[in-house]
């Protein structure tokens, strides 16, 4: 069986992003980057540069510091959307514009307004353009997967002659089937003349609990490229999950005839670390990277996994990097311990001041907690950007709340509203609640509550709660993030976060509506 190399392309900062209160900040985006180098994905789609400058920014900062892999920015397929991503991504080493336009009926009458041929045309231009920036440009006929077959093989033989160096076929709205979908890809490939020029590539949403499967029957039938996100993060339902076909095709080599060049004991640290960013917690009983993926509860289980792994083990934990790195820094470790680990972990702090800053945050949580994990060094830095991002009108003083058996539990808070303290006082039905009612008590927000979650960063009673809160005003939704070995705080920094998220005036453009 030939062995091909399957290219990895993570859209986790853009397809990612579009999930509501997903948002990512420059910095953010730079961290995930670096990860996303050390798990070896091949293409990193760093964003929708068009959408804003913030967007331009963090795409052009990820393109500039990514060495080995691919830096991908997705543009409309109209001029001004291809050069600014073109702008955006020049300074990456491998740049590629990913240019795209829809292909299905219902789309093209009710979105684009466009005749098929306006749309051909269109297309070839947008390839056209891309060229202009890079040799490496990839089209997506969008919503592919309700598209007619005839049409799709019209447009892409046209923008491959224009260009085109990969065809990506999305099932935008999750709606196709392994077989349906497998077989697409196969026609498409052996009706188009020059489809052995390109690369075929799939993207598929997972609205029916079918990304996965969709996009391994496409690898089945000549798909060299999956587009995928780290913990399956994307519109709606999500994407494919990247864990998921990575261990897919590597622990059933006797059926994929490719492999992908992922470093797999990356795998988890990738995965908490896009949860930690986004405040999009991952289910324990989620393939490869759930809490529970690897244990094997039941007695008759794990009765069988002592005598022989294999039993039940289809792949190892370590594998996929559960415990690797686990026990890192403790309250001894000094100042050149805490730089290298960060440096380890591609967090790079941009002056001593910040170096310091961070370090004190540390030997506080250090001081409350026996053994600090990567996973708590990621969220301290995280609350460390956070404090320092300018425009953050709202800031946590302190923060006071009661509980008793019997007793209406209270909380009082100091908050600071533009740098003038404001002091409020509330019950709740707990201690969480009492502090998000005073503090909307001062900020007035007129906000709903759409989730509150909170996770144990690490194991043990001494763990940091890392809680989301996610809100939404005026058809705005934010996610705010904090975390603290208190979780009352923690929730009330998360509240705040989101609250100045929801301040901002920042608007994404969602690059497919
Ligand atoms: O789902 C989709 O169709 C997309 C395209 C922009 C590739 O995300
Ligand atoms: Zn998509």
């Amino acid at each position: 069986m030939a062995n091909d190399r399957l290219i990895i392309f993570d859209t986790t900062m853009r397809d990612g992003e579009q999930s509501p209160g997903a948002s990512m900040t420059k910095e953010e985006k730079l961290r995930i980057a670096r990860q996303l180098e050390r798990l070896r994905v091949d293409v990193i789609e760093a964003g929708f540069p068009a959408a804003s400058e913030g967007d331009f920014d963090a795409v052009r900062a990820v393109a500039s510091i990514v060495k080995e892999s691919t830096v991908c920015g997705l543009a409309r397929a109209n001029e001004k959307d291809i050069r600014r991503c073109g702008e955006a991504v020049k300074p990456a080493a491998s740049p590629r514009v990913h240019t795209f336009i829809a292909t299905s009926p219902i789309h093209m009458e009710k979105k684009l307004r466009m005749e098929p041929s306006q749309v051909i045309e269109q297309a070839v231009r947008a390839v056209k353009w891309a060229r202009e920036y890079t040799d490496n440009v990839e089209f997506s006929p969008e919503d592919a997967g309700r598209s007619d077959i005839d049409f799709l093989c019209r447009i892409l033989d046209r923008v491959i002659k224009a260009g085109a160096t990969t065809i990506n076929i999305p099932d935008t709205v999750g709606y196709t089937f392994p077989e349906h979908f497998g077989r697409l890809i196969r026609n498409l490939r052996e009706r188009i003349p020059n489809s052995d020029k390109v690369v075929w590539s799939v993207h598929c949403h997972n609205d029916l609990g079918l990304a996965v499967a969709n996009s391994l029957a496409a690898v089945l039938n000549g798909a060299r490229q999956v587009e995928c996100t780290v913990n399956g993060l994307g519109e709606r339902a999500g994407n494919a999950a990247l864990e998921e076909i990575v261990m897919a095709v590597r622990t059933r080599r006797d059926i994929f005839p490719c492999d992908t060049g992922i470093d797999a004991t990356q795998i988890v640290p990738a995965s908490r670390l896009v949860s930690g960013i986004t405040g999009f917690p991952v289910q324990p009983n989620k393939a490869i990277v759930g809490a529970n993926a690897f244990a094997h509860e039941s007695g008759i289980h794990q009765d069988g996994v002592i005598k022989s792994r294999e039993t039940y083990e289809i792949m190892r934990a370590e594998d996929v990097g559960w415990n690797a790195n686990r026990l890192v820094l403790g309250k001894h470790s000094g100042r050149n311990a805490f730089r290298q680990r960060l440096q380890e972990l591609g967090i790079v702090l941009e002056s001593e001041e910040a170096l310091n800053a961070a370090f004190k945050r540390f030997k506080d949580l250090a001081d409350k907690k026996h053994e600090i994990f990567d996973e708590d060094l990621h969220a301290l830095i995280s609350e460390e950007a956070m404090d320092h991002l300018e425009n953050e009108r709202y800031k946590l003083v302190s923060l006071t709340a009661h509980s008793e058996t019997g007793e209406r539990p209270y909380a009082k808070v100091v908050v600071t509203e533009s740098g003038r303290e404001q002091r409020a006082e509330a019950q709740g039905s707990g201690p969480v609640d009492a502090s998000f009612k005073a503090i909307e008590g001062i900020v007035k927000s007129g906000s709903e509550l759409l989730l509150y979650s909170v996770n144990a960063i690490t194991t043990g009673t001494d763990a940091q709660g890392e809680v989301t809160v996610r809100l939404t005003k005026d058809g705005r939704i934010v996610n705010g993030q904090g975390a603290d070995t208190d979780i009352v705080v923690a929730s009330a920094k998360a509240y705040i976060n989101a609250l100045n998220k929801l301040q901002s005036k920042l608007e994404r453009v969602n690059p497919q509506v």
